[in-house]
């Protein structure tokens, strides 16, 4: 039978330990909100000890995320009495209250970090589990360093710590140092003999990923009898962070015959979690990162595409929409081959070319994605509208590409008083200007281009990032908008990162418009008659 496996997460104080990562109450209150319908099992909601500011955050989690018997709240302590206090006296208001000590046990940290013998060190553990004992019932026992601690004594560590009452014992790779084939034999000798002493307490693991091996050493417990992880949310934490949460539990599910292990994560709340965490600790996620990465999904070669129309797991293990995310992205690049581009312009109702027709605006449309990186639909529209003209066949254009935006020019001026903007935009036949003034150039751009776009649209997410280096850097900049409900994603690369800015704001304006087009479109395919 399929065993359960408990899910820590730790993204509100490991993740929150990444320097200018650190969240006020209500961001962490928010993010804890969105672990509980994630589902994890434990929220690790900081260090209650290390300030004020952050006792209170604990508190607030405990009260308002922790009002529910199916979520544990818990915080770290040093094995001293003033940081267990801290931890009981914030995580108390939980239903579920868990007290999280920590103490090394490599050499390392016995000798060098504390200056004491093992014994006095294996003492200090005992004591400190016996004091936390008399405050909750639930307790768990960090071995610091324990991948490169000896084997024998943090077996007498975790025996003696068992006995003063620990119910859970977390075996961290605090360095990262370990490989999965020998962190699993380690997990596995410790079960056997923590199972032969008390079949209750749960063995965890807690894995950094300073040679990248976090998620594999993580599952390699796993596979080795471990019936707890401890992950984050995009993989943060110290240094080169935890084990990523969405990684593991995906791969517990995408390979359950494999590990014959699941969790109670939802996981269709991956990618808001991962969005969230994202957004208010302002911590990039890398764009090819596993399961949450912005190309994770999107697929752009043109041999994949082709394979992935037809048969999708030909390249695909896990479908988008069980993460959250809308259904698989076919990117159109100049990569992207003949397939792909027919399938796209057959969902825009292009359906009835010819094959001298498509060979033409494939030319076409190699020809724009090298100017633009990426086409969308609206453009597609235009490269098979001005196909129709430049052939006169007039009855065929239903001039749907007179309701995109294109911009002509813009100026934004940036100073402190009044920054500025004017835009010149073409829609049609029709030429507007337009011209505001905002908190920030940025704003004044959006707010003259709001002007005269006739669509009311919400700016949730922008960002901007360089690829590529040196004076002639691309900017890149990618929105999410939202209009009536729904979301949409638009980007645009450009040197001029001002520029990026407003081509993005158009991408996403038009792309609003296909979506809105495309009910009527479908009813009365343009191309029927070519
Ligand atoms: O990395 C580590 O050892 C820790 C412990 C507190 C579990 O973060
Ligand atoms: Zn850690």
């Amino acid at each position: 039978m399929s065993r359960k496996i408990w899910v820590f997460d730790t993204t509100l104080r490991d993740g929150e330990q990444v320097p200018g990562a650190k969240l006020n109450l209500y961001e962490k209150l928010e993010v804890a909100h969105q672990l509980k319908k994630l589902q994890v099992d434990i929220i690790e909601a900081g260090f209650p000890a290390s300030s004020a500011g952050d006792f209170n955050a604990v508190k607030e989690i405990a009260m308002k995320v922790g009002n529910t018997d199916n979520i544990m709240i818990t915080a770290l302590a040093r094995a001293v009495k003033a940081d267990i206090d801290a931890v009981y006296n914030s995580v108390k208001y939980a239903e579920k209250p868990l007290i999280h000590m920590v103490l090394g046990t490599s050499d390392i940290h016995v000798e060098k970090k504390f200056g004491k013998s093992k014994n006095q060190i294996l003492d200090i553990g005992v004591e400190a589990v016996k004091y936390a004992k008399t405050l909750l019932p639930e307790v768990q026992y960090s071995t610091e360093d324990a991948s490169r601690s000896d084997f024998e004594y943090l077996w007498s560590t975790i025996k003696a710590v068992v006995k003063a009452g620990a119910t859970m014992i977390n075996v961290p790779d605090t360095v990262g140092f370990a490989v999965p084939e020998e962190f699993g034999e380690l997990i596995f000798k410790l079960n056997d003999r923590l199972k032969n002493l008390n079949d209750k307490v749960l063995l965890s693991v807690h894995c950094h990923n300073d040679l990248g091996m976090a998620t594999a050493n993580t599952l390699a417990a796993i596979k080795n009898g471990a019936d707890k992880v401890e992950c984050t949310i995009n993989g943060i934490g110290e240094r080169a962070g935890n084990a990523a949460l969405e990684e593991v539990v995906m791969a517990l599910n995408t390979r359950s015959p494999f590990f014959n292990a699941n969790t109670n994560i939802k996981t269709k709340e991956i990618m808001n979690t991962s969005k969230l965490v994202s957004s208010l600790m302002g911590l990039d996620v890398q764009v090819n990162k596993a399961i949450t990465g912005d190309n994770a999904f999107a697929h752009s070669s043109g041999i994949h595409q082709d394979g992935l129309l037809k048969s999708r797991d030909a390249y695909e293990i896990i479908s988008p929409t069980e993460v959250g995310l809308d259904d698989m992205e076919l990117v159109l690049t100049a990569r992207s081959g003949r397939h792909a581009v027919k399938n796209a312009l057959g969902k825009l109702a292009f359906n009835q070319l010819t094959d001298e027709q498509f060979e033409e605006i494939f030319a076409d449309f190699l020809v724009l994605a090298d100017a633009k990186k990426e086409v969308y639909n609206h453009d597609l529209y235009i490269i098979v509208e001005k196909y129709f003209k430049r052939h006169d066949m007039n009855e065929e254009i239903q001039h749907h590409s007179d309701n995109f935006y294109e911009l002509l020019d813009l100026q934004v001026i940036s100073n402190t008083i009044f920054p500025s903007a004017s835009v010149k935009i073409k829609k049609g036949d029709q030429i507007f200007k337009s011209s505001a003034e905002a908190s920030g150039p940025i704003d004044a751009l959006y707010s003259s281009i709001k002007e005269i776009i006739d669509i009311d649209i919400n700016l949730l997410e922008y960002k901007i990032s360089s690829v590529s280096r040196g004076k002639e850097a691309l900017g890149k900049v990618k929105l999410q908008v939202e209009y009536k409900g729904e979301k949409y994603v638009a980007k645009a690369t450009d040197t001029d990162v001002i520029k990026a800015s407003a081509l993005a704001y158009i991408n996403a304006v038009n792309s609003i418009i296909v979506d809105n087009l495309l009910p009527e479109i479908n009813k009365e395919p343009v191309a029927q008659s070519l």
